[in-house]
């Protein structure tokens, strides 16, 4: 059902962009550490869902259209006869302008795992030798109110992980540890 081959092959098919497929893998990290600890019988639903929350990002003219950004995507999901009603749904609800609401734990995660990522790739690019292993939770706890540092990460959407019950504090450093394991891959 979340076969993990079969969801790369259908990310790379249509996903180009070198940071973007870059960025995917760096949410499916988190959302599989994000299921293991809240939803340990679908952590493969969390995972894929996180792999291909933005499949459709090159497709799509997001300045243009914003909205389209996730129908886009459910539409070649199930066109590929891939995914399922819960993971559509996360995926529409982690892009604010298509007006979806959140309503799942899962909707939660991924709304919050989307813009750590990138916040940690900035954070860790400031370092002298851009390696994420010298990134400390710390960092990331102080950058969040440096308003002008990654000024376009969406600060409100990583605080609302504590609507799940978790400190920003833990999310912080389970979204570092899930990146640091796969710092090659993501070229950190
Ligand atoms: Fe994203």
């Amino acid at each position: 059902m979340y076969d993990r081959d079969r969801a790369i092959e259908i990310l790379t098919k249509h996903l180009e962009t070198e940071y973007l497929v870059r960025h995917s893998y760096a949410v499916e990290a988190v959302m599989r550490s994000l299921g293991k600890k809240f939803d340990p019988e679908r952590e493969k639903l969390w995972a894929i869902t996180g792999l291909l929350h933005d499949l459709d990002a090159d497709l799509v003219d997001y300045r243009a259209h914003p909205e389209l950004h996730g129908p886009r995507a459910i539409e070649i999901l199930r066109e590929e006869g891939f995914g399922d009603e819960v993971m559509y749904h996360a995926i529409m609800a982690h892009n604010k302008c298509t007006k979806t609401p959140i309503k799942s734990p899962l909707d939660r995660a991924i709304y919050a795992a989307d813009p750590i990522t990138g916040f940690i790739n900035a954070i860790t690019l400031v370092y002298p030798d851009k390696k994420i292993e010298k990134v400390k939770v710390k960092s990331i706890t102080k950058r969040m109110h440096e308003t002008r540092f990654a000024a376009g990460a969406d600060r409100e959407a990583m605080w609302s992980i504590e609507e799940l019950g978790m400190d920003f504090r833990d999310f912080a450093e389970l979204s570092l540890n899930a990146m640091k394991e796969i710092s090659g891959e993501l070229g950190l």
